[in-house]
């Protein structure tokens, strides 16, 4: 049998951000989330007696330590539940488009947690797998799932997973801009505890946050893109305003993630069902009818070049794969 597990990516519609539990990651907020199809990773662990340390490779490429500390927590929750002492090596290949600039901690540690566990014998729940994948990034938890899912913020270890929300069979896609490739200078890490600690907008992001998710919800009930589109860009540029009033103040908006906004409401004031998005960096992800991606490429294509532009469409669950590609 093959021991290869594939997770794609997910992007928030609602955002997570912030921590109660920094070494759990507990977070501060429901969030909720669309898994994608574009972009995933393939992940193979085989622990082996004969290493001395846990390894990891990243599209064929040995990594350092600072790559393995997420990694290595994972494998640690794995293997004191299967209660297995050797090191394991770790081959993982990224399946986003080159330089996107994209993060990929959400598919990569939820590939990771379900390849771990399938090389430990480990027959896990898809809810055990939410937690063990929260372990190394929140965001993975939601990975588990296709379609939407929400992760649930619980209160302890036990109660903090992510649970499918819906399948995303109908008519929603998501095209991401690609303004930056370079790394980012505050990680998401960094920049939810200092928001936490310091900016005072974020209890108004807090308090805001049931009305987003229960509207959320019923707009994906209903299949109303518009409902959906307009809520999540609002909750985006609420999550983005936090960091404004952290001390000191930061931003993962560049000039062009800017232009990004500009475009999508062109192509509103034109009559379509478009809306953004951002995370923890400057690439910015539209959220519209499936049946009109290609369009709205194209449109696009007079501000930005075609390896910019990357249509998605919802994506499947965490899958057993029989090779890497
Ligand atoms: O899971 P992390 O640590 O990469 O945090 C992700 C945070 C956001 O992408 C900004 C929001 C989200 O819910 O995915």
């Amino acid at each position: 049998m093959s021991n290869w597990v594939r997770a794609h990516t997910n992007i928030a519609l609602i955002k997570y951000w912030g921590k109660k539990d920094e070494d759990l990651i507990i977070p501060m907020n429901n969030s909720l989330s669309l898994t994608l199809d574009a972009f995933y990773t393939d992940t193979r662990v085989t622990f082996d007696d004969a290493l001395t340390a846990d390894e990891l490779y990243l599209d064929d490429m040995l990594q350092d330590f600072t790559a393995l500390k997420k990694v290595k927590t994972v494998l640690d929750l794995v293997r004191e539940k299967a209660g297995i002492r050797s090191k394991a090596k770790v081959e993982s290949y990224n399946h986003v488009p080159t330089a996107a600039g994209l993060a990929s901690s959400a598919s990569g540690l939820a590939a990771l947690a379900g390849a771990a566990s399938l090389a430990a014998g480990l027959e896990l729940s898809s809810v055990e797998l939410s937690r063990l994948a929260r372990r190394g990034s929140g965001s993975a938890s939601r990975s588990i799932y296709g379609g939407f899912a929400e992760w649930q913020k619980g209160s302890s270890d036990e109660t903090s997973f992510a649970v499918p929300v819906d399948d995303a069979d109908w008519d929603i896609g998501m095209l991401f801009i690609v303004v930056s490739d370079k790394k980012k200078d505050v990680s998401s890490r960094e920049g939810m505890s200092r928001t936490v600690r310091t900016s005072p907008f974020y209890q108004g992001w807090l308090d805001s946050l049931d009305e987003d998710l229960n509207a959320m919800k019923q707009a994906i009930k209903k299949q109303d893109i518009d409902k959906v589109g307009v809520i999540a860009e609002q909750n985006a540029l609420k999550m983005h305003a936090t960091t404004l009033g952290a001390k000191p103040p930061f931003t993962y908006w560049s000039p062009d993630s800017l232009k990004a906004m500009d475009s999508v409401r062109a192509l509103r004031e034109q009559g379509y069902s478009v809306y953004f998005t951002m995370d923890a960096g400057p690439n910015v992800k539209l959220i519209c009818r499936q049946s009109q991606l290609e369009e709205i490429r194209t449109h696009l294509l007079s501000d930005f070049t075609g390896s910019q532009l990357i249509a998605a469409r919802p994506g499947p669950a965490l899958h057993v794969v029989t090779g890497p590609e």
